[in-house]
């Protein structure tokens, strides 16, 4: 009982010996007859491919087959003298994918080859580009996709054109490659152009491409807040409003509407523009009517501040008051005239000096006019600035109103005001100012002609017997060095002494 348990386990132990004995065998024996199998791993839909199979280093014909998938015999090549490879040409459709080996057949023995893995690259075709959202207009800020899309293809590559410059992940303004896809994040204004991609696919530095048309993307911009203005304007008896709404900023298409007192009153879609006029009936003194304007697009709604509809005629008083600008050292250099009236929506102003237009409102006076006429007109003409203030800008100014809406109305006008005459003016001050000077220098000299007076009296008390030179210490004192204007100074001192005596 024992010994036949020894025995099983000295059999069981010899196993795996055995195993590994004959499988040394089994490889010395194939490697001998082992095939080589060389060809491509991919290959064009359509193209032609081939194969090349090789028993080496035998001396028997040799029969060799290609197998696909392990099962599936692709072709037969029949006993080829034993130095010849065996060529497979194929036409590569789409079931040619797959795993190839060959197989080598002798009288002798069987060999199978090392297996490649060949893939069916299919060429791009019929590529586009598509959008998201669809079609490519897109709010800024907004996100877009844009995909590269084919009909058929497989193993692709994308390349991007934005205005035919391709399109890398540093190209600006920035984009996000992935995949087929161009992405925006934030579209922004820099982002509108024409955008079209290439599919293309590579076999053994073989490309084929497949463009799309371009595409043009549109960014549309989001409407600022609508404006309201109006005007006043006279037809026949009647008056009438003409109320303009528009945003500075935004993309039509864009509807345009005006209500009065919350009832809407006109209404218009531009495909084009941003503004867009109304007419509204009016009349002096009446309701008080209250405008507002609106903008709507399919993403935005927006409404302007009210305004309220008045017609007040020009009425109460008219008056100029004039600024005048002096420059850094005092000279006047210019003027600057308002005109105020007390009562009036819409004035129209027009201005006269000395009883006539200004040269500057009437175009043939400027022209005809020997020296031009410095006056800007600014601020609907309430505001009057002389650049200069000469002869010809100088006089009688008047400013007058009547309702600009009205061109038959009655004006009223200001008191004349005098403005300018300031070369007059500037002289009589210098005039003044040098009179005043020697006045002062006069004074002056008496004085010290009274000090040196009484001095010199009290000097000759002191030293009765002294020489004429002696008399004048004064002028040897500040001027030592020329005698002549000694002399000069000291006929000077004779004379105030004599005055003073
Ligand atoms: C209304 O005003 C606009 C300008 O704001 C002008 O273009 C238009 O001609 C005016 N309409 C009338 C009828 O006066
Ligand atoms: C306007 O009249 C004043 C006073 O008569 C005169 O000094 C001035 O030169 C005149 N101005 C013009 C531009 O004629």
């Amino acid at each position: 009982m024992w010994s036949s348990v020894m025995k099983n386990q000295q059999t069981l132990n010899l196993l795996p010996v055995l195993a590994l004995a004959s499988f040394f065998i089994r490889i010395s024996g194939s490697m001998s007859l082992q095939p080589v199998l060389s060809g491509p791993d991919a290959a064009f839909l359509s193209s032609r491919v081939t194969f090349r199979c090789i028993r080496p280093d035998s001396s028997l014909p040799v029969t060799y087959e290609l197998i696909r998938d392990g099962s599936a015999l692709i072709a037969v090549v029949a006993d080829l003298p034993g130095d010849q490879k065996a060529l497979f040409h194929l036409k590569v459709t789409a079931t040619s994918e797959g795993s190839y080996h060959c197989k080598a057949t002798t009288p002798e023995s069987t060999g199978v080859s090392n297996s490649i893995r060949l893939s069916v690259v299919t060429p791009a075709s019929n590529t586009r580009v598509t959008s998201d959202p669809f079609p490519p207009a897109a709010y800024e800020g907004s996100r877009m996709a844009l995909s590269c899309s084919v009909a058929k293809g497989s193993h692709l590559f994308y390349t991007w054109l934005f205005n035919r410059k391709e399109v890398t992940s540093l190209t600006s303004p920035p984009v996000l490659l992935t995949g087929n896809e161009l992405v925006m994040g934030k579209v922004a204004p820099e982002h509108a152009g024409y955008y079209s991609c290439m599919a293309w696919s590579e076999v053994q530095g073989d490309r084929r491409f497949s463009s799309s048309q371009e595409v043009q993307m549109t960014v549309k911009a989001y409407l600022s807040k609508p404006r309201i203005s109006y005007s006043i304007f006279k037809q026949g008896a009647s008056r009438y409003g003409n109320v303009t709404c528009w945003s500075t900023r935004g993309s039509p298409p864009v509807n345009i509407s005006l209500s009065v007192n919350d009832k809407e009153v006109g209404s218009v879609t531009g495909a084009q523009s941003l503004v867009a006029w109304f007419l509204v009936a009016m009349a002096p003194r009446q309701d008080t009517a209250v405008a507002r304007c609106r903008v709507k697009t399919e993403v935005q709604e927006l409404t302007s501040e009210p305004v309220t509809l008045e017609m007040v005629p020009v009425g109460g008083h008219v008056k100029v008051e004039v600024e005048y600008l002096y420059s850094a050292d005092s000279k006047l250099v210019a003027a600057k005239l308002t005109c105020q009236v007390s009562r009036g929506t819409f004035p129209h102003i027009s201005w006269l000096l000395n009883n006539s237009s200004l040269p500057s409102e009437t175009h043939e006076d400027s022209l005809t006019h020997p020296v031009p006429y410095h006056g800007a007109l600014a601020d609907r003409r309430r505001t009057l600035f002389l650049a200069k203030l000469g002869p010809e800008e100088s006089g009688y100014y008047v400013c007058r109103a009547r309702d600009s809406y009205n061109d038959s109305g009655a004006w009223l006008e200001s008191a004349a005001v005098l403005v300018g005459v300031t070369e007059v003016f500037l002289n009589t001050i210098e005039v003044l100012t040098i009179v005043f000077c020697c006045f002062l220098f006069l004074m002056l000299a008496v004085g010290a002609g009274c000090v040196y007076k009484m001095f010199d009296h009290k000097h000759a008390q002191a030293q009765v017997a002294t020489t004429d030179s002696d008399a004048f210490p004064l002028s040897a004192h500040t001027s030592p060095s020329g005698g002549r204007q000694d002399d000069t100074l000291s006929k000077d001192f004779d004379f105030e002494s004599e005055i003073t005596v």
